[in-house]
């Protein structure tokens, strides 16, 4: 286990988590701001990219899972994106659209913002995305980011870069 929060457990992926991951990904409406959604090969590819990250960074996305249940409800974490040409420290999040709008996004990423800062040096973080994803900006904001940048993008057309420096989380009301 690596992160609690209210709700939710922050654990590592192992492989057994595939079908749940399949499903979210491979779905075309949760995917509607990817280029197209994850076939088999791609969502394996993806745990495996995690798995990697855990490894080489000491962290990467990592499995969210409700307490109550142990469901498996989608990712959370944070990665090693290209935003505009710069290597840059970034807060993902994939949930299932089953449990969307139930603020279980937020809440899982305000708890990486946390870790992020408590567990390493960055001193800015950052979440970036496809224009059109209200989902993923509004989430944003949500854990106290503020839009930094719109650049012309090859994978989304236009994208938005959020970010939130270590200065602005110490004074956030927590
Ligand atoms: C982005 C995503 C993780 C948000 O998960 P969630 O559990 O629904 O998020 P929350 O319930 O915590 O919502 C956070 C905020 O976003 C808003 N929001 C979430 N989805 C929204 C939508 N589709 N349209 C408008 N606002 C939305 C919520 O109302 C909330 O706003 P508030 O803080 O003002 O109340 C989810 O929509 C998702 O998995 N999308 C598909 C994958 C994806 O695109 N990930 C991001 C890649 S860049």
């Amino acid at each position: 286990m690596v992160i609690e929060t209210e709700r939710l457990l922050l654990r590592e992926y192992t492989h057994e988590d595939f079908p749940a991951v399949f499903e979210i990904f491979s779905d075309p409406e949760t995917m509607q701001h990817y280029p197209r959604p994850f076939d088999e090969k791609r969502t394996k590819n993806w745990i495996e990219w995690n798995l990697q990250n855990y490894k080489e960074y000491g962290f990467g996305l990592w499995a969210v899972v409700l307490k109550k249940t142990d469901d498996f409800i989608g990712d959370c974490g944070l990665t090693i994106q290209n935003i505009d040409g710069a290597l840059l420290p970034e807060i993902g999040y994939h949930i299932n659209k089953k449990y969307w709008q139930r603020g279980f996004g937020s809440e899982a990423a305000r708890a990486v913002r946390d870790w992020a800062f408590e567990h390493t040096a960055y001193d800015c973080l950052y979440s970036y995305m496809k224009y059109t994803n209200i989902g993923s900006y509004s989430t944003a904001i949500a854990v106290g980011m503020k839009k930094i940048k719109e650049y012309p993008d090859e994978k989304n057309g236009i994208s938005y870069a959020y970010a939130i420096t270590r200065k602005e989380w110490r004074v956030l009301e927590r």
